[in-house]
């Protein structure tokens, strides 16, 4: 795996970074109290090329890889998670599987907008039985000639309120288990989709998490994407590349409360010197930097696989699983660097941590990494 970066791969770290400096930090603390999706500046993220930032040029994304997919989000998570989540779920749980199941007249469709970021996309597999055990799914699809029926409910859609098209898993044959889910690609819009109940949340709070409520929806058979219980595959393969996502925003949050912790050390004093003299804020600050080290070279070396066509299923929930939980430990003891000043709003160490928590629960919580590990290292993967 090479450690430095390409050329491009820096050129587009570096415009991020200059984009997520100037558009995002100042408003990343108002989105938050307001709980306001950023419509403006999540509209330059795709004239910036970053909401399809691995489809090839030719659908409408920015022909880069998933290194660059990578170092980008980190850029803009480290200063707006909320931002940071909507480019995830739209180059890893939507782009990326229409990318490469879709046929040409779905990537025609349902892929170039997306990817050039003129329209935003989502993912639907969650349901309130089926959080962790995701083939569980009662939703289902019934074939009525050129059609399908959609009946059911999702939750917990990230972007389903703001997204113009949902990729949603249903059973189209119950008696197969998970080999009888398929997936389809549904338009806002289409009668019997309505969008119920929006989620008001710990953290993310400027981007929109809803349920999904579906009844008697028909949508053509071309909607489909891949064949007949296929889905549950093309769900995974997409977290697989959300999970690189995921560790990438942990990174970022991480990031963005390390550094207040770091400047708040330099700046307070105690006992009449910076409290960054004192061996025990260092300590802190020199596990936070290592850790945060650790979980980059996790999360580049899991894209570098994913790059290279490489299997990198357990490679991501490593990534996924090291820098959630390192996220979480990071922005915990950032606050404690600052103290009480921590605990209210206006230092946004608060915002970072409560950001943080989610990165261990969605997209599979840290106990499923876990078990996509462990199956791996005891060889019982199926
Ligand atoms: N890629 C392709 N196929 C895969 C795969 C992968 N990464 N992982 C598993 N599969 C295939 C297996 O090969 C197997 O195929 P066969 O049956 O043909 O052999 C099939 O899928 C079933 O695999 P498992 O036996 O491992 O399935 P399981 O029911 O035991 O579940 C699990 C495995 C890892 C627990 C899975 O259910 C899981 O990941 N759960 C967590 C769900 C999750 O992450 N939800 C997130 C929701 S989305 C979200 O949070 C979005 C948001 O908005 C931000």
């Amino acid at each position: 795996m090479r450690l430095e970066l390409s050329d491009e791969q820096q050129m587009i770290q570096a415009m991020a970074r200059e984009f997520a400096e100037s558009e995002l930090r100042p408003i990343a603390e108002e989105i938050d109290q307001e709980a306001r999706f950023p419509h403006e500046t999540v509209k330059k993220m795709g004239e910036l090329g970053l909401m399809g930032i691995a489809i090839p040029e030719k659908w409408g994304g920015s022909g880069a890889d998933a290194v660059a997919y990578v170092v980008a989000l980190v850029e803009i998570a480290r200063h707006c998670a909320s931002h940071a989540v909507v480019m995830s779920v739209n180059n890893s749980l939507y782009c990326d599987p229409v990318y490469k199941f879709g046929t040409d007249d779905q990537r025609e469709r349902f892929l170039r907008p997306f990817a050039a970021g003129h329209q935003i996309g989502c993912f639907a597999l969650t349901e309130p039985q089926a959080g962790s055990d995701a083939s569980n799914q009662h939703t289902v699809a019934v074939r009525e000639g050129d059609h399908y029926v959609l009946n059911g409910r999702k939750l917990f859609v990230t972007s389903g309120r703001e997204a113009s098209t949902a990729l949603v898993f249903c059973q189209t044959d119950r008696a197969q288990g998970r080999h009888g889910i398929s997936a389809f690609l549904v338009e806002k819009g289409t009668p019997g989709f309505t969008v119920g109940k929006t989620e008001d949340k710990l953290g993310l709070r400027a981007s929109d998490t809803v349920e999904f409520v579906f009844e008697d929806c028909r949508v053509p058979v071309a909607s489909r994407l891949g064949q007949e219980g296929l889905g549950f595959k093309i769900a995974m393969s997409a977290l697989d590349s959300g999970r690189l996502g995921i560790a990438a925003q942990a990174i970022g949050i991480a990031t963005g409360a390390y550094e207040r912790a770091v400047a708040y050390a330099r700046e307070r004093k105690t006992f009449g010197v910076p409290i960054g003299q004192h061996q025990m804020v260092q300590w802190m600050l020199a596990d936070m930097v290592t850790a945060l080290e650790g979980a980059r070279l996790l999360t580049l070396r899991a894209a570098a696989l994913k790059d290279a066509g490489t299997p990198y299923t357990v490679a991501a929930s490593m990534a996924k699983l090291f820098a959630s939980e390192m996220a979480m430990k990071v922005t915990t003891d950032a606050i404690q660097v600052h103290g009480g000043y921590g605990y209210i709003k206006e230092y946004q160490v608060e915002r970072h941590f409560r950001d943080a928590k989610i990165t261990q629960i969605y997209e599979g919580t840290s106990q499923i990494q876990k078990l996509v590990i462990a199956r791996d290292v005891l060889g019982t993967r199926p």
